[in-house]
């Protein structure tokens, strides 16, 4: 620990910092336990797009999963290749349809039938055929925040399987698209393992209906949704994959000509970084203290928008523990990190580590009040 906090004090604080070594476990693991069944990942690059990390996940040899041009172009400059890229989003414009065609991507996620119509006169213009998989609705509740839930007919994803008739029918007018596979994604931080049972569940009710219709589709995209454990970073660094793939084997029939791809974020990256944070004050309130650090919603917003509780460590204290609430400097009420947690007697300079950031923590970062954009270093940086 004195080497780290060593090593963190010729950094400016706040700042994001990343263990490398468990990433490469994590993906290690990833790697054999999608291996066994012949599972294609696709990394979503929206939970985590820095370079390096990109980088190590290619490495691997994972695909991509992408939500907006500069992802593709991310993903491309990261050495991706472009057949194992896909793009989703209900709201690709023309320009990063471009960007898709342009990069002969593996396939773009479609979600409703004027989105198929633009892709298909875009497709037209550049003389190329675009395959697609269409994003369906699955109208199955996850149990996680609502925020993140994407999988209900309220929910603005997909495309609703009432539609599906409409589909087909607009589909035979549209030569340059492929259609290659259809896609879900029921929501993020999904830790039980029924949701995707009866995701599976659904999939096969939808596979029997096109397989009715003398539809072939060689692709079905499951998407991401592997919850971590927030609470026990230490104990469960990496996610129980050999369960989650289990799950999809199991119950899902897929047909012998047909991959089975996935679309993981956060359970592949979230352990790997933590906010480091420093105290620049300690001040009392009732019955508690408050630790005012250097980071707030500026560069951690997922505890305002999901009440998400990440683990604080005070990496320069072992005293008594007191309880704390950790909140930032920014003039909200909704910037703190946690209420009425124990840490340590914690003062002025410590550094405080929250934990499990590495999905949807600095890429969800912004600049209100004009904050400085928080850096990042690497456990693997010399
Ligand atoms: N595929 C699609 C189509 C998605 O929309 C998402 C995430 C993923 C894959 C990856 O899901 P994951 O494996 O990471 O759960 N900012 C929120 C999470 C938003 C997730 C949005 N979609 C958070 O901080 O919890």
């Amino acid at each position: 620990m004195k080497e780290l906090i060593k090593k963190f004090e010729q950094y400016q604080t706040p700042f994001y910092w990343y263990d490398m070594e468990l990433l490469g476990n994590t993906l290690r693991v990833i790697k054999e336990e999608s291996s066994k069944y012949g599972f294609q990942v696709h990394y979503a690059v929206k939970a985590n797009a820095n370079l390096k990390i990109l980088k190590k996940i290619k490495e691997h040899g994972f695909g991509s999963d992408c939500v907006s041009g500069n992802e593709i172009l991310r993903s491309a400059e990261a050495g991706f290749a472009s057949d194992k890229i896909v793009f989703a989003g209900v709201g690709k414009s023309d320009e990063e349809i471009n960007i898709g065609l342009e990069n002969d991507i593996f396939a773009f996620n479609a979600e409703s039938i004027p989105e198929l119509e633009v892709i298909d006169e875009l497709a037209v213009l550049k003389d190329k055929a675009a395959n697609v998989a269409l994003r369906l609705n699955p109208n199955l509740a996850a149990s996680t925040h609502e925020y993140i839930s994407t999988g209900l007919n309220e929910n603005k994803f997909g495309i609703n399987l009432m539609d599906m008739d409409e589909v087909l029918k607009v589909l035979e007018g549209l030569k340059n698209i492929k259609l290659c596979g259809i896609h879900f994604h029921i929501g993020s931080q999904i830790t039980d393992m029924d949701n995707f049972k009866s995701l599976c569940d659904k999939v096969n009710g939808i596979q029997d209906w096109f397989e009715s219709k003398n539809i072939k589709l060689e692709h079905i995209n499951v998407g991401g949704g592997f919850g971590i454990d927030y609470e026990n970073p230490d104990k469960n660094p990496i996610p129980d994959f050999k369960a989650y793939f289990k799950v999809f084997a199991d119950n899902l029939q897929l047909r012998p000509y047909q991959q089975l791809h996935f679309e993981l974020g956060r359970s592949v990256v979230a352990q790997c970084g933590s906010l480091v944070a420093k105290v620049l004050y300690v001040k009392n309130g009732v019955e508690k203290k408050f630790a005012i650090v250097d980071a707030g919603i500026t560069e951690l917003i997922r505890p305002a928008l999901y009440k998400a509780r990440h683990e604080i460590h005070n990496i320069c204290s072992e005293e008594v523990r007191e309880k704390y609430d950790v909140v930032g400097p920014i003039c909200e009420s909704a910037d703190f990190f946690r209420k009425n947690i124990m840490l340590p007697t914690t003062k002025r300079g410590d550094l405080l580590a929250i934990r499990s950031v590495g999905a949807y923590g600095q890429v969800m970062t912004s600049r209100y009040n004009l904050r400085r954009i928080v850096e990042a270093h690497y456990s693997d940086d010399v």
